[in-house]
């Protein structure tokens, strides 16, 4: 048994071929750092059908888990209007899918004209109050519009909706204060760790611990001290370290709570592996 404190990834693409070669040593070195539970966002439906294989044939901690979505840089290849949306609804019914996500607007690369980035992230956002499920978001140099698109969607739900992630945030405080207003969690990553992270370490101090959850995005976005290599979800310890650094409380703290709650918001289907008397259970 592991006597790390328990983290999850909410979001590590562990379908990329970058993992093709030792796949089994990353989800080994994954559960000696003590992560229960990983969440692996899809980017097109090749990717969601890899993720949802890796998911039923891995058997051990941490358990897999898949949201099914089109990246807005996919969405020039792979979006196919309303084929894919069928496809992906299918996908829907499978026990290990428990989001519709990576979706989102990106004004940074625009792969993808952006006409057409908001046909299929609107689209996808619609499947996901269909379906009662929360969502995994890619914004970039688009929090602006991501933001007002997100008031309309969250009028639209009921209450009790599960609502999802800004994952890898990049806003400001400001930005994140109405992210949680809105009923989203704050997705941390790797560049936290950097010395002239300034701006996410500002939205950190000001999130409440219960709305930040802990990501790799691997293989991309490394943290120090592993800066320029590869990824992968076993790093998500550094950002869990940097935030209890930055909230002045110690790690157990940021991964018992982290991890509460994402097994709250994404709803995994097993029982979630944290004491009942830890500290942070209350919301
Ligand atoms: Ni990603």
């Amino acid at each position: 048994m592991s006597r790390q404190p328990p983290l999850v990834d909410t979001h590590a693409h562990l379908d990329f071929h970058a993992f093709d070669e030792d796949r089994e040593d990353v989800l080994q070195r994954a559960r000696e750092a003590g992560l229960v539970a990983v969440l692996i966002p899809a980017v097109d439906l090749t990717s969601a059908h890899r993720a949802l294989h890796l998911a039923e044939t891995w058997t051990q901690e941490p358990s897999l888990y898949v949201a099914v979505g089109v990246h807005p840089h996919s969405v020039a290849q792979a979006w196919q209007g309303r084929a894919t949306l069928d496809q992906m609804e299918d996908l829907t019914q499978h026990p290990r899918v428990v989001a519709i996500g990576e979706i989102g607007l990106d004004y940074y690369r625009d792969v993808t004209p952006r006409s057409a980035q908001w046909e299929a992230f609107l689209a996808q956002l619609d499947l996901a109050a269909r379906k009662g499920l929360p969502v995994v978001l890619h914004q970039r140099d688009s929090m602006a519009d991501m933001l007002r698109i997100l008031e309309d969607w969250v009028r639209s739900l009921p209450p009790d909706h599960p609502r999802g992630v800004l994952h890898s945030f990049s806003g400001g405080p400001e930005d994140a204060q109405r992210a949680v207003e809105l009923g989203f969690a704050v997705g941390i990553t790797g560049p936290v760790t950097f010395k002239k992270a300034d701006q996410v370490r500002q939205v950190v101090a000001v999130t409440p611990l219960e709305h930040l959850l802990v990501e790799t995005d691997a293989p991309f976005l490394t943290p120090h001290p592993y800066r320029g290599r590869r990824n992968e979800p076993a790093y998500v310890r550094y950002v869990a370290e940097t935030i209890a650094q930055i909230k002045g409380v110690d790690l157990t703290t940021v991964a018992h709570t982290t991890t509460l709650h994402a097994w709250r918001r994404f709803r995994f289907p097993q029982p979630a592996p944290i004491p009942a008397s830890s500290s942070g259970a209350s919301s």
